[in-house]
C-alpha cells in the first residue's frame, strides 16, 4: 500500500525553487564556501554523504536521520560519514528554513551543498532535480550494504551494485569514483592492501605511515588531494590508487580505457562526472514515488518518527504539530479499507488507531491532547475522506475517570426504537428532531448485524425485508450495509433508501414513515448539501454535549485504554487548547 504525505510548499523544479525561495542557492552558496573556508576536508564529507545516501534507496536524507534505534550511520559503511559535514547540512537547512520556512527538504539542501562543495573544490556543475522530499524512516540494513566495499578486487561485481541503482555504464562507475579526488580514507579501509604490501613500493610506503600512525587518514588523490581535478586518474594510471576496489578499474579491460581517457583528460572526466552526478541523484526511490516530508531537523522526522503511520488499511498523517502542537491536525486519508470505521470485525482495529495516533501525538506534543480530542478529530476527518462535509470540531475535552454507568450507556437509542422513542432520546441531550435524522445519516457509510434488524426479518412484509431474511438465514454472521444504494459513500443515498422503503433498521425506516420526520428524510434526500451543512452542525452540536474542557475532573490520558496512575489526574487541559478550540 502507497501513501504519500504532502507537504506544502515544496517546488518541483529549479524555477519553482527560485520563485518559492529565491534566497535559496545564496544561502548554500555563502554557507558552504565559509565552511570550507575553515576546513577544507567537508567538501569531501559531503560528497560522501551525498553518494551514501542517494545509493541506497534514492535520495531523500534518509542517512541523516539520527533518531534513537537503528538508523543508517550506525550501518558499517555510514560509520566514518564526517559528523561536521552531517551538521553542516543540518545548519543550512536552519538558514533556508528561517528565510523561507520549511519549503525546502534536507535532500534537496544535501544535493544543493554537495555540488557547492564540488564546484567551490574546482570541479563541474551539473544538474540538481529538486522537490525531493525527505524519507519518513531510515533505509533497511541491506539496502545500506549494498554500498560497494573497498575490499571489492571484481570490477563485474562493482558494475553490478552500481547498474542496479540505474548507474548502468562503466563509465558512470569509473566517474564517479573520481570523486575519490578529494577524499580521505582511515587505515582500516585499505589494510587488505598494507597487510600483504609485496614489492609494491607506494603499498609499502602505505603500510608504513599507517604503522607509525594507525589513526592517521590516507589521502585518496597523491597528487592534487584537496583539488577536484583528474589526478585520482592520474595516480591510478600509476598504479597509486589507494583501494582495492580503486585500483581494479586500472585492473579491469572494461574499465581501464576509461580511466586512462579521464587521466589524460580532465574535461572528459568532468563532462562523464557531471552526467552521471544527475544520474545518482535519480536513484530509483524506496518506496516508489516522492513520498515523505519538509523535515523541521534535518536528524528526525517531523513527528519523532511516526509522521505517518499506517494502520489497517487506514493512512495517517499529520500536519502542523511542529508549530502548534495544540492545533491538533491528525488528517485520515481512507486508502483500501473504507469499512474501517463500520466493520464490526475492524472496530478493534478502530479503537486501536486511536490510540496510535494519541502515542504519535504524545510523542511529537507532550500529553496535551485526549483520547477524547483525538476520537473527535479523527471521526471527523474520516467522514470528510470518505466525502461527507468538513465538520469543526472544538478542542480541549478531557477524558474521563471512569467509564460511563451502565445507565447512561442504555440511553443510546436501540435500533428497534420507534420515532417518539428516538425524538425523546436525543431531546434529552438537547438535540432536536433535525439533528436527529441528520445523525441518523452516519448510517450511509454503515454496517449492522442480523441481530441488529432481527425485528423485521422475523416477519417479512415485503420484498427487501424477505431478501434480508434470507441473506441473514444463509449467514447469520454477515455485516449488512445500511445503506443498499452506496455503501462506501459518505453522501446522502440513505435517505433515498428510506424513501424507497429500503431502510435496514427500524430506527431508520421509522423515519421515512412519521410525519414529524418524514419531511427531513424527503428534504435530505433531494438535497445533499442539506444534509451535509445539517450534519456538520448536529455533528458540531454533538461533539459540545461533553463541555469542551470546563469545569469538573478528566485527564489526558498516557493510553487511550486505562487512565492515568490514580494522583495523576490533570485538572487543566492547556490554555492552548482552550484557544484553539
Ligand atoms: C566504487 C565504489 C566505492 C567504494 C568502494 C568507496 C569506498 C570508500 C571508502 C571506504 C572511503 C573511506 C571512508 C573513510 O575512511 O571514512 C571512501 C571515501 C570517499 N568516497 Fe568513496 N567509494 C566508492 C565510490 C564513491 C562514489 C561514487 C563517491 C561519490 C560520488 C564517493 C565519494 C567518496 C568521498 C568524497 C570520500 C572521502 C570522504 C571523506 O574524506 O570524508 N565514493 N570511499
Amino acid at each position: 500500500m502507497l501513501v504519500v504525505v504532502l507537504a506544502v510548499g515544496v517546488f518541483s523544479s529549479p524555477a519553482a525553487a527560485a520563485a518559492s525561495c529565491p534566497q535559496l542557492e545564496g544561502i548554500v552558496r555563502t554557507e558552504v564556501r565559509a565552511a570550507l573556508q575553515r576546513e577544507i576536508a567537508l567538501a569531501a564529507g559531503l560528497l560522501r554523504i551525498f553518494f551514501h545516501d542517494c545509493f541506497p534507496q534514492g535520495c531523500d536524507a534518509s542517512v541523516l536521520l539520527k533518531t534513537s534505534g537503528k538508523t543508517e550511520q550506525t550501518m558499517g559503511p555510514n560509520t566514518t560519514l564526517q559528523p561536521r559535514a552531517l551538521q553542516l547540512i543540518e545548519d543550512i537547512r536552519a538558514k533556508v528554513h528561517a528565510a523561507c520556512g520549511a519549503t525546502v527538504s534536507c535532500t534537496d539542501i544535501t544535493a544543493l551543498a554537495t555540488r557547492e562543495a564540488v564546484v567551490a573544490s574546482g570541479g563541474p556543475t551539473y544538474a540538481v532535480s529538486l522537490g525531493q522530499l525527505d524519507s519518513l524512516a531510515p533505509a533497511s540494513a541491506t539496502d545500506v550494504n549494498a554500498l560497494p566495499s573497498p575490499f571489492t578486487a571484481s570490477v563485474a561485481q562493482l558494475l553490478r551494485a552500481f547498474r542496479g541503482r540505474g548507474l548502468a555504464d562503466a563509465a558512470d562507475l569509473v566517474a564517479l569514483s573520481g570523486a575519490h579526488t578529494i577524499g580521505r580514507a582511515i587505515c582500516g579501509f585499505f589494510q587488505d592492501r598494507t597487510a600483504n604490501p609485496g614489492n609494491d613500493a607506494f603499498v609499502r610506503k602505505l603500510k608504513a605511515d599507517c604503522d607509525t600512525d594507525p589513526n592517521r587518514v590516507q589521502q585518496l588523490d597523491v597528487v592534487t588531494p584537496d583539488a577536484f581535478d583528474n589526478g585520482y586518474y592520474r595516480a591510478l594510471n600509476a598504479s597509486q590508487g589507494v583501494f582495492t576496489s580503486d585500483m581494479a578499474l586500472l585492473r579491469d579491460p572494461t574499465t581501464a580505457p576509461i580511466v586512462r581517457q579521464f587521466a589524460l583528460s580532465k574535461d572528459a572526466f568532468f563532462a562523464q562526472f557531471a552526467k552521471s552526478m544527475a544520474k545518482l541523484g535519480s536513484v530509483p526511490r524506496k518506496p516508489a514515488g516522492n513520498v515523505g516530508e519538509i523535515r523541521r531537523s534535518c536528524f528526525r522526522t517531523n513527528a519523532g518518527g511516526e509522521t505517518l503511520l499506517l494502520h489497517g488499511g487506514v493512512c495517517l498523517s499529520f500536519f502542523d504539530l511542529t508549530d502548534h502542537c495544540s492545533l491538533l491536525s491528525a488528517l485520515l486519508s481512507y486508502m483500501s479499507e473504507r469499512s474501517m470505521a463500520q466493520n464490526q470485525g475492524l472496530q478493534q482495529s478502530a479503537l486501536q488507531l486511536i490510540e496510535s495516533i494519541r502515542d504519535a501525538v504524545h510523542r511529537r506534543c507532550g500529553a496535551t491532547v485526549s483520547c477524547a480530542d483525538i476520537l473527535a478529530v479523527a471521526t471527523a476527518h474520516a467522514v470528510n475522506q470518505a466525502g461527507g462535509p468538513v465538520i469543526p470540531i472544538a478542542l480541549g475535552r478531557r477524558d474521563s475517570l471512569e467509564p460511563a454507568p451502565g445507565w447512561a450507556v442504555a440511553t443510546l437509542p436501540r435500533p428497534d426504537a420507534d420515532v417518539t422513542t428516538l425524538i425523546n432520546a436525543f431531546g434529552s441531550k438537547g438535540l432536536g428532531g433535525v439533528d436527529l435524522v441528520a445523525l441518523s445519516g452516519a448510517h450511509t457509510v454503515g454496517k449492522a448485524r442480523c441481530s441488529a434488524f432481527a425485528d423485521r426479518t422475523r416477519s417479512p412484509n415485503d420484498a427487501f425485508t424477505t431478501g434480508l431474511a434470507q441473506a441473514c438465514a444463509t449467514d447469520a454472521n454477515r455485516l449488512q450495509e445500511l445503506d443498499v444504494i452506496s455503501p462506501e459513500r459518505f453522501d446522502n443515498a440513505y435517505f433515498v433508501d428510506l424513501r424507497n422503503r429500503q431502510g435496514v433498521l427500524t430506527s431508520d425506516q421509522g423515519l421515512a414513515n412519521d410525519g414529524r420526520t418524514s419531511w427531513l428524510v424527503n428534504g435530505f434526500a433531494d438535497n445533499q448539501a442539506w444534509f451535509f451543512g445539517q450534519f456538520a452542525a448536529s455533528m458540531e452540536k454533538m461533539s459540545k454535549l461533553t463541555p469542551a474542557s470546563g469545569s469538573g475532573g478528566g485527564e489526558i490520558r498516557r493510553n487511550c485504554f486505562s487512565r492515568n496512575s490514580p494522583g495523576i489526574i490533570i485538572q487543566h487541559a492547556t490554555d492552548d487548547l482552550h484557544a484553539s478550540a
